[in-house]
């Protein structure tokens, strides 16, 4: 650690993690038993819980990632989407798990969520690792929710701050100091 990084706040530790995300993946499984499941990551923050989650997952399945850039400042996302990298897999008949980092105003997932419900896929779903409810501003239900939390501006597990920060292995909440939260 460097003297120049941003005074920051423990939220939830590696093991915190690790626990919720093996949860996750038994409930995806039972859920999905019989179907097939293809889940979708969204780049760049979902990364690392994709990674995670898909491992925690007892089924057949594919996955794909798709990278979105939606217009608005580092912290804030407008929601409208401006660039999109679709997947490259068949989801025809396919049952879609779109899976984000955090759910915040919603706009993004939002967005997402009705994109691909014009693909001919058998459902879509979503499961974000952070639920931040009570800034929602578009009305949306996390079908899997990680955690739901409301604390700051949080780095950490694939989460980012201008591009910072994504490698470390638990989520922080970084200080009003340097967060424009
Ligand atoms: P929404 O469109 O407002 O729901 O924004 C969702 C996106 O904003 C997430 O996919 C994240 O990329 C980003 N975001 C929102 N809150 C945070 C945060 O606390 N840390 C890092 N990224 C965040
Ligand atoms: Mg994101």
């Amino acid at each position: 650690m460097t003297a120049s990084l941003p005074a920051r706040e423990l939220i939830l530790t590696s093991r915190q993690i690790q626990d919720r995300v093996e949860e996750l993946g038994q409930q995806i499984t039972q859920d999905y038993q019989g179907r097939r499941l293809v889940i979708l990551g969204i780049l760049n923050g979902a990364f690392i819980f994709a990674a995670d989650l898909c491992r925690a997952i007892a089924l057949d399945l594919e996955i794909d990632f798709i990278r979105v850039a939606s217009y608005g400042t580092a912290t804030v996302s407008s929601g409208i989407i401006r660039q999109l990298k679709e997947p490259g897999i068949d989801l025809t008949g396919k049952d879609v798990l779109l899976v984000e980092d955090i759910v915040d105003t919603g706009a993004t997932i939002v967005w997402l969520r009705d994109h691909f419900r014009q693909y001919p896929a058998c459902s879509v779903r979503i499961c974000s690792l952070v639920d931040k409810k009570e800034r929602r501003t578009v009305p949306i239900k996390v079908d899997y929710t990680g955690f739901d939390l409301d604390r700051g501006f949080l780095v950490g597990y694939g989460l980012d701050c201008a591009e910072q920060y994504r490698n470390l292995p638990a989520i922080y909440s970084l200080k009003p100091l340097t967060s424009v939260f």
